[in-house]
This record gives structure tokens, C-alpha cells and sequence, in this order.
């Protein structure tokens, strides 16, 4: 049986950090196997919001090395970069065609931005939808792996495939969000304060590009309490938090271990410290990273292996873009 295929698009902004990584890098490299995978650096779409492009190609650059360092192979996946499938610029133009204003204008991302950035509300703000939809049904893709944040997206990519189907005829199949339903992992800035990010609030974050002492640092001075005051207490979120990290990056008997001395303190007689949990959690964290970011490093520092990457992806990515270009021309009527 041929394999579902799969489209989904990082945007090229900052730095890749643990919150990406277990909420969707990880989910990349699990569904490589099993999906047959189109996954691309989404620099067009940064230019609505960065028209200035002197970091863009580092951060291009960057992004592919990082996602091939946490287990992205670019040997069973399509990797490519966004404008490297011109066949994509001419499906947004078709889809420009069947979208409306009024409802590009209600979209909930765009109303965001137009907060954010006033000053620049260009069309391509206004259309970013239509130039996702154009990303996803390139590809005839069916699951697109996002966040919640995502969905409306989504729901207009399959209104601009529906459209486009009963308007021209059958030539997309509908696109639709997919997660690995309750492990959706949601990790925390280090202080409490809403999640990690790309670019605000970094010393509460942890990107794969920081270093040994850096994640200490950050790890040490990550919020903590004077710990429960009854056993078996409800853990506040920054406490969780630190416990999800440990989850996800120390062993099974570790985190047992601090579960049970969490459990068993209660006030004047506190068991778990918060010290020793955070330098422990700190050397596991920097046993983590550290093979991801030097990974990462090496890659960046060998451009031709990764001119090579990119080249092989859009080879990929472009030859099932030019058949359903073709069959999009055929539909529309544009074939002379
Ligand atoms: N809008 C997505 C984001 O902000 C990025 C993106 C662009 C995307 N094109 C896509 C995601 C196509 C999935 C499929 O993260």
C-alpha cells in the first residue's frame, strides 16, 4: 500500500529550542517510516513578517542543520526549502484566486499580526494562508503535523483544495491537522512564564545550540519553592515543569527518585531539594544536547555537505510539485 503522505513547514526564525523539539521535531523523525514525508524551511513566509534578509540565509542554514541533528534523515524524507519549489508560487496564484478577502481578513493569525506589526500590513500578511495551503496540497499531502495554533490554517488549506475541486475537479485530497494526540508535550520557560521561544525570554529557554555551561546556568536558576508542605502535594506548574524535563531527558529511576522525595516531604521535614534536582537535571540535559548541537555544528561548518542536502531535497520535493502542477494546469484549462 503506497504511504499517506505528509507536509509540514518550519519557519526559518530563531533558534531551535526544547519545546520544538519534543513538540514536533521529535514527531517529524517518528513519522519518517511510516509517512512518506515532504518537510521544508518555510522562507517565504518569513518575509511577511522579516522583509529584512540578512539573517535569513543563516537561519535557513541553521534550521536544516538542527532538524537533520535531532534525526531527520534526509535520506527516507523530501527536506527542502520553500522557495526552492517554484511550482508552489503558481498554485498560491490559482488559490489567490478563490480566496476572499473577508475571510483572510477574520483569520485569527493575521488579526494578530496586524496588531504586532502595523506599520507593515502587506498582501503577502493577508494571504499567508493561501500560501500554506499551496505548501500542503502541493503535495496531495493528507496529515500535516502542527500545533493547535495551526488548526485555522488548516481548516482554510482544505477550503482552498475544496474550492478548487469543485471548481476545476478532482485534484486534491483533503489535508488534515494531525498530533500524536495526549503526548502533546508542552514545556515551560525555565521562570515560570509561558513557554519557551524561538526569540523572547532566553534565558528561560534552552536551545539546542547552547553550551555545557550555558544549560547549567540556565538550569540552576530555573524557578523553584521551599518545596511541598504536605505529601503527595499538587505540584505547581514551574515544579511539574522541571519534572517534565527530567521525563523526557534523565532515566527512569532518576525522576522515581525525585517523584518519591517530592511525594514524602511535608512541611519541616522536606525531602526533595531543588538544588539537587536541578544539577541533576543539568548534567542529563547536557548529556542531551550536547550530540545535537554538535551534530548541528559540524553540519554548518560543511557547506558542501549541506549545499548537497538542500539540492537533493528540492530534486524531491519538486518532482511530485510538477506532477500535481501539471494536473492542476490540465484542470484550470491552461495547457496549449
Ligand atoms: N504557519 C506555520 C507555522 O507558523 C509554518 C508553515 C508554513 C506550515 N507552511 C506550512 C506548517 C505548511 C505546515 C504546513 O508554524
Amino acid at each position: 500500500m503506497e504511504k499517506e503522505v505528509v507536509v509540514s513547514g518550519i519557519r526559518p526564525t530563531g533558534f531551535l529550542h526544547l519545546g520544538n523539539y519534543f513538540g514536533a521535531m521529535r514527531n517529524y523523525v517518528r513519522m519518517q517510516d511510516d509517512f512518506n514525508c515532504y518537510f521544508f524551511v518555510a522562507n517565504w513566509h518569513s518575509l511577511t513578517t522579516h522583509p529584512d534578509t540578512r539573517e535569513l540565509k543563516n537561519s535557513v542554514y541553521r534550521v536544516i542543520a538542527e532538524n537533520i541533528a535531532c534525526g531527520l534523515d534526509p535520506q527516507k524524507v523530501a527536506f527542502y526549502v520553500q522557495s526552492d519549489i517554484p511550482e508552489i508560487a503558481e498554485l498560491y496564484l490559482y488559490l489567490n484566486m478563490l480566496s476572499y478577502k473577508g475571510e483572510l481578513e477574520k483569520t485569527v493569525t493575521f488579526k494578530e499580526k496586524v496588531r504586532l506589526q502595523p506599520e507593515n500590513v502587506n498582501a503577502g500578511l493577508l494571504t499567508y494562508p493561501v500560501l500554506q495551503a499551496a505548501d500542503i496540497i502541493i503535495q496531495r499531502a493528507v496529515k500535516v503535523p502542527v500545533g493547535k495554533d495551526q488548526e485555522q490554517h488548516l481548516e482554510m488549506a482544505r477550503n482552498f483544495a475544496d474550492r478548487f475541486n469543485y471548481r476545476y475537479g478532482d485534484v486534491f485530497p483533503l489535508p488534515y491537522a494531525f498530533n500524536y494526540g495526549d503526548e502533546l508535550i508542552r514545556i515551560m520557560g525555565l521562570d515560570g512564564n509561558g513557554k519557551m521561544s524561538k526569540s523572547e525570554n532566553q534565558n528561560a529557554t534552552i536551545y539546542l545550540a547552547d553550551d555545557d555551561e550555558l544549560i547549567r546556568k540556565k538550569i540552576m536558576k530555573a524557578k523553584t519553592d521551599q518545596g511541598p508542605e504536605t505529601p503527595d502535594s499538587v505540584k505547581p506548574d514551574y515544579i511539574q515543569n522541571l519534572f517534565t524535563m527530567m521525563k523526557l531527558v534523565s532515566s527512569a529511576d532518576t525522576l522515581a527518585k525525585f517523584e518519591a522525595d517530592f511525594n514524602a516531604s511535608s512541611q519541616g521535614n522536606c525531602i526533595i531539594r531543588y538544588g539537587d534536582m536541578k544539577k541533576q537535571l543539568a548534567e542529563d540535559m547536557v548529556q542531551f544536547v550536547k550530540p545535537i548541537r554538535e551534530k548541528a555544528a559540524d553540519l554548518l561548518a560543511n557547506p558542501d555537505e549541506l549545499h548537497r542536502i538542500i539540492k537533493q531535497g528540492a530534486d524531491k520535493g519538486r518532482a511530485r510539485a510538477s506532477e500535481t502542477l501539471t494536473m492542476v494546469r490540465n484542470a484550470v484549462g491552461l495547457n496549449y
